[in-house]
């Protein structure tokens, strides 16, 4: 196959990065986009620059023109576009910047591609919040953990939308654009609805990155806050599971064209709060002293994310286990106590 260039926008994030190293590695020309907002990105950019070859481009998603010039020039044969305002408490702190970054700087780029690359696949990372509280999904505690009453596959597409909090609107508006630029002007392009994601070069804060915060701040013997009783599960995905699923995406523009895709670990990768603490805790041989605090608004029991959708449509399964994808997280948590 000929040399296929990718442009990556939040290419120096956290998924951002390993996708850029993936497809570098495999001979794909890889743009970079990104405005290095977020903390660790400077950090992300050095690693990646010893790992692949690739341009960096230091743009602004809110900047219409400065998009429109890297579309136009760059003539990608794919988007991943991942830059984003990721934290659903500066939303509701800040929620014009929320709006202008993951809402009007989605519609940037999906303009751009519509007006010089109209054939290229384009890949939305959206998020499980456009399902808000899923009032229609019970459950309760089995043992000691929650799990689904009503929902044993998982939360699907079908699930009525609801976007809880300014983050899950701003996301949630550019995920239906997504669509719709597919649906109206023949975009081959997906939204793919994330669940937790995790690994290394994941910055993690208390607000955002609960996994690799929770390794981060155990390392650092920072205090652990858990809202909740900590029995609440997860479905969690390894960042090299999502970036495979990704290239599977674009390689079958056909299939996903106008598509939404839940992605996440399913119900074979799931953890509570308390299981990743558990496995913390034996890992570096000692107690972690933990705050408990009320359940944030919003907070589910459970989320898991139904992919038999996506397993189906790209022939793709999630690959590495929890238990063996945190001891991953781990180790490069541990390699890179400077860097925090
Ligand atoms: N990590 C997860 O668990 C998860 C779950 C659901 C959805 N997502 C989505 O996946 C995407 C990537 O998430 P991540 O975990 O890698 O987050 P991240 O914060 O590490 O990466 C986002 C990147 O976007 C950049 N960015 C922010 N604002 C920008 C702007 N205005 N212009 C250009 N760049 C900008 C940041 O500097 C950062 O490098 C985001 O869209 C996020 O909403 C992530």
């Amino acid at each position: 196959m000929s040399t296929k260039h990718v442009l990556i926008t939040g290419g120096a994030g956290f998924i951002g990065c390993n996708a850029a190293r993936y497809f570098g590695q495999r001979n794909w020309q890889v743009t970079v986009l990104d405005n290095l907002s977020r903390v660790g990105t400077e950090s992300n950019l050095t690693w990646l620059k010893d790992e692949t070859e690739f341009e960096f481009a230091k743009v602004d998603v809110r900047d219409t023109a400065a998009v429109n010039k890297v579309v136009a020039e760059t003539k990608p044969d794919a988007i991943i576009h991942l830059a984003a305002q990721v934290a659903v408490t500066t939303s509701v702190t800040d929620p014009r910047m929320d709006f202008d970054v993951n809402a009007l700087g989605t519609f940037n780029l999906l303009d751009a591609v519509r007006r010089f690359r109209p054939d290229t696949a384009f890949l939305f990372a959206s998020t499980n919040k456009v399902y808000g509280k899923i009032n229609g999904a019970t459950s309760e505690l089995k043992g000691s953990r929650y799990a689904y009453t009503n929902r044993p596959h998982g939360i699907p597409e079908s699930e009525p939308l609801d976007f809880l909090s300014p983050y899950g609107c701003s996301k949630g508006a550019a995920d239906q654009y997504v669509l719709d630029f597919a649906r109206i002007y023949g975009i081959p392009a997906a939204s793919f609805r994330q669940s937790c994601i995790y690994g290394p070069r994941q910055f993690g804060v208390e607000d955002q990155g609960w996994v690799a915060w929770f390794a981060i701040a155990t390392l650092l013997q920072k205090d652990i806050t858990i809202y909740g009783d900590g029995k609440q599960v997860r479905d969690v995905l390894h960042v090299e599971d999502v970036v495979r699923a990704y290239e599977a995406a674009i390689r079958s523009p056909d299939e996903i064209r106008g598509q939404a895709f839940n992605i996440g670990g399913g119900t074979a990768q799931t953890l509570s709060l308390l299981e990743l603490i558990d496995m913390l805790e034996q890992h570096f041989k000692r107690k972690i002293p933990l705050k408990f605090d009320k359940w944030r608004p919003g907070d589910q029991e459970v989320y898991v994310s139904d992919v038999r959708k996506l397993e189906k449509t790209l022939n793709w399964k999630p690959s590495i286990d929890a238990k063996a994808g945190v001891g991953k997280l781990i180790e490069w948590v541990e390699q890179n106590r400077a860097a925090f």
